[in-house]
């Protein structure tokens, strides 16, 4: 297959961080690597995707694009950060979820990358998602309950035929009783892409409905999208260091 360019962000639980996930790769994507982007809210029953990076109540959403009253290019908005959206909006109405693909297929020839936000709950949304995407990550969070739910997510990704290209491990506190990468991989045989630390920064950052990679650019979480974000596009993000102070006359300190 050619590089993989539209990316299902998915999982069986609900709050784990995918909107996050979504909105913060769109923006990396756009500002740090300059890339063609497309962020598209197909979580149907609960979209907030919007709401994640300032646009609120929109009037184009990819439920009409779905329901054929619009066409897919009159629903894009552009965003001031780089990247470009199409959002969701409430109350479904009878959709064909299975028209997701055929709706996305075309934006291919234009983005660089297209993220699709999806729906936690185990339903045609959630495969509709999988479905339209090249590859899928799936989020997770290091405690067994979240765990479960994504060895789920991982059998049902298997099974539609859409390779996984990883785990997304999300609001990691770093404590001993916390599962590690090491366990979620080993035990859903994925490899963990990611290790994204848990931060009240990212909840700061959605109360001005700003990724916190360009809320907070030096964020450890800021720092960890960015890595995310090149490596699904098969670039190395080198950490900038900001300064470069000298430590008890000797040793270098370096800080961002
Ligand atoms: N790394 C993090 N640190 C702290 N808070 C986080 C982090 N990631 C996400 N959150 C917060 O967790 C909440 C849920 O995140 P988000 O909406 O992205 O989850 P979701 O998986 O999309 O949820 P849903 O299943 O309802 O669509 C939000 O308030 C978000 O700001
Ligand atoms: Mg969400």
């Amino acid at each position: 297959m050619d590089n993989p360019k539209v990316f299902g962000i998915v999982a069986l639980k609900g709050g784990v961080g995918k909107t996050t996930t979504v909105a913060n790769l769109g923006a990396a994507l756009a500002q740090e690597f300059n890339k063609k982007v497309l962020i598209v809210d197909a979580n149907f029953s609960t979209p907030h995707l919007g709401l994640h990076v300032g646009l609120v109540n929109p009037n184009y959403t990819l439920h009409q694009i779905m329901s054929d009253k619009h066409s897919v290019y009159e629903s894009i908005y552009q965003h001031s950060l780089g990247f470009h959206i199409i959002p969701g909006q409430l109350a479904p109405v009878g959709l064909d979820y299975n028209k997701l693909k055929e709706k996305i297929e075309p934006l291919k020839e234009i983005y660089d990358v297209i993220l699709i936000d999806s729906s936690p709950s185990l339903n045609h949304e959630m495969a509709a998602a999988m479905g339209a995407s090249d590859e899928i990550l799936v989020v997770s969070s290091p405690d067994y309950p979240t765990l479960s739910s994504t060895l789920h997510a991982v059998k049902i990704a298997k099974e539609s035929g859409t390779p996984i290209r990883g785990i997304i491990l999300n609001k990691v506190h770093k404590k001993r009783f916390e599962l590690c990468s090491k366990d979620v991989s080993e035990a859903s045989n994925v490899k963990v892409l990611a290790v994204i630390p848990d931060d009240i920064k990212v909840l700061s950052a959605l109360s001005k409905m700003v990724p916190i990679v360009s809320f907070s650019p030096s964020n450890e979480v800021s720092h960890s999208y960015k890595k995310l974000a090149g490596s699904l596009i098969g670039v190395n993000y080198k950490r900038p260091i900001f300064g470069i102070k000298r430590k008890n006359g000797g040793e270098i300190e370096t800080y961002d």
